[in-house]
């Protein structure tokens, strides 16, 4: 069943250009996890949709993500943010002079790279560490104007261990202190899954869902 409808959202579109199914390709070679062109094309639409101008990604490896986010601008810039200084050098040979708005390149900790843009960001992107996706958010929150779009990657599946997510968060209390009161013995990248659903979901500024796509998007709206 889900072949069939990964097929079928392929066969719905929009495909990849050559220089993303170039991306793609070095993805499926050196084994790098980027967010896949389901949640690539989730990223375009969501671009398009909120008339982004000014993006902001944390963790942006070579650039596909960004890639998508771009295609779905007209005009604007998208800051990319990565540790690793040979993925970044990738991502500037692969976006420089590709699409219709600026590229920022950020080497370093996104973390601190995300203190030198004022904002207001239309849309941001939390790929880096999930459990780093809280703080993350707790510094952009303010920079992200109202209407505009965070989107965290991989807080679904894939790395995140399913069932103890779910348990986490139907507990009643905040999922952290819950999993220390149930000392609940789950990975660092769950926990972080976890506190950020958490948190996001109780903040009445966010309206919020999850998108079972690839390894799952939270996407929230800031509505005030
Ligand atoms: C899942 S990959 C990003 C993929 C990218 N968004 C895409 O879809 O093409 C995560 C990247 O974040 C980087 N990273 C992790 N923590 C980071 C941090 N605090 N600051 C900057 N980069 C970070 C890692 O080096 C890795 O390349």
């Amino acid at each position: 069943m889900m072949q069939a409808i990964d097929a079928l959202l392929e066969a719905v579109g929009p495909t990849h250009d050559d220089r993303q199914s170039a991306m793609l390709e070095h993805a499926v070679a050196e084994g790098f996890p980027t967010v896949g062109p389901g949640a690539g094309r989730v990223l375009r639409l969501l671009a398009r949709l909120a008339d982004a101008r000014e993006v902001f990604e944390f963790g942006s490896g070579f650039g596909y993500s960004a890639s998508w986010l771009a295609r779905g601008m007209s005009d604007g810039r998208i800051v990319l943010t990565e540790y690793d200084e040979d993925e970044l050098a990738l991502a500037r040979e692969f976006l420089d002079n590709a699409y219709d708005v600026t590229f920022a390149f950020e080497s370093g900790d996104a973390m601190a790279a995300v203190e030198r843009y004022d904002g207001p960001f239309d849309v941001v992107l939390l790929d880096h560490e999930a459990a780093r996706y809280a703080p993350a958010l707790a510094r952009v929150r303010s920079k992200l104007r109202p209407g505009g779009v965070v989107v965290a990657d991989n807080v679904a599946s894939g790395p995140v261990d399913t069932e103890a997510l779910v348990a986490m968060l139907g507990a009643e209390s905040d999922p952290e202190t819950h999993r220390r009161e149930a000392s609940w013995d789950v990975d660092t990248t769950t926990e972080g899954a976890a506190a950020y659903l958490g948190l996001v979901r109780a903040d009445p500024g966010f309206e919020t869902t999850l998108l079972p796509v690839e390894e799952g998007l939270a996407v929230s709206v800031r509505v005030e």
